[in-house]
């Protein structure tokens, strides 16, 4: 079954498989920039990480700190968002530059809560930038997760009743060191290996572990409630 031990074998697989991505440094490595963290993640939200790297380079290229960011015409963000989608996090985005600018001279707040009590940033952007930029032993739960825990643990009742659920089986996991690298792994391994059909188990390294491959349901995981 999964334990505290199943941490360690996906981060020496992420050692071995991490996706190298512009907003990351590599594992083992100094966490990154908690702006180039944050500004990931919101563009990351329903958008393909193809898709964001063009956009990822663009801005932070045009707006190298928080506080360049901040300073800028709200237009000015909106039309190098233009293609992204959903402008409301675009705006959202613009507005929390500015808190962080003027309300905590630039610099990040470093903990979930504390990151959680700015404009647009949600549980999961405060978990995924409390995790990776600042090592905080945060569980960051996206729908990628979802399926890697209800596969993992064989939860077969269905999305979305099952969500609090698969969080506390995510959580008695996360690992108090390497917190970042820990959730980037997991993002990756369902990305690439658990992913939500034909997943390569043969290559996972939580095949042991799993209950859903042992049991041979990991294709019929996770469960939708019927609309
Ligand atoms: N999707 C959301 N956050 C991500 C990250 N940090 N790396 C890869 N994919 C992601």
């Amino acid at each position: 079954p999964p334990s505290r031990a199943s941490a360690d074998a996906l981060l020496s697989w992420y050692d071995r498989h991490a996706r190298r991505l512009p907003w990351r440094t590599p594992p083992g490595g100094p966490a990154p920039d908690p702006y180039a963290v944050w500004l990931s993640e919101v563009m990351l939200q329903q958008t393909t990480v193809a898709a964001v790297i063009p956009y990822y380079e663009r801005f932070l290229s045009r707006w190298p700190t928080v506080s360049d960011l901040a300073a800028a015409p709200q237009d000015d963000v909106l039309t190098e968002w233009a293609g992204l989608g959903y402008y409301a996090r675009a705006r959202n985005l613009h507005k929390c530059a500015k808190v962080v600018a003027d309300e905590h001279g630039g610099v990040f707040p470093d903990t979930e809560d504390g990151l959680r009590a700015l404009p647009g940033i949600g549980a999961y952007t405060a978990a995924a930038v409390a995790a990776i930029a600042f090592g905080q032993p945060a569980t960051v739960v996206d729908g990628n997760v979802e399926r890697v825990m209800a596969r993992l643990f064989a939860v077969t009742e269905p999305l979305p009743d099952s969500k609090a659920d698969l969080k506390r089986l995510a959580a008695t996991l996360t690992p108090r060191k390497r917190a970042g690298d820990y959730a980037q792994a997991v993002m990756d391994l369902g990305a690439t290996v658990c992913t939500p059909r034909s997943p390569s188990c043969l290559g996972c390294p939580w095949q042991e572990p799993c209950a859903a491959q042992s049991e041979g349901i990991q294709d019929q995981l996770p469960k939708k409630r019927r609309k």
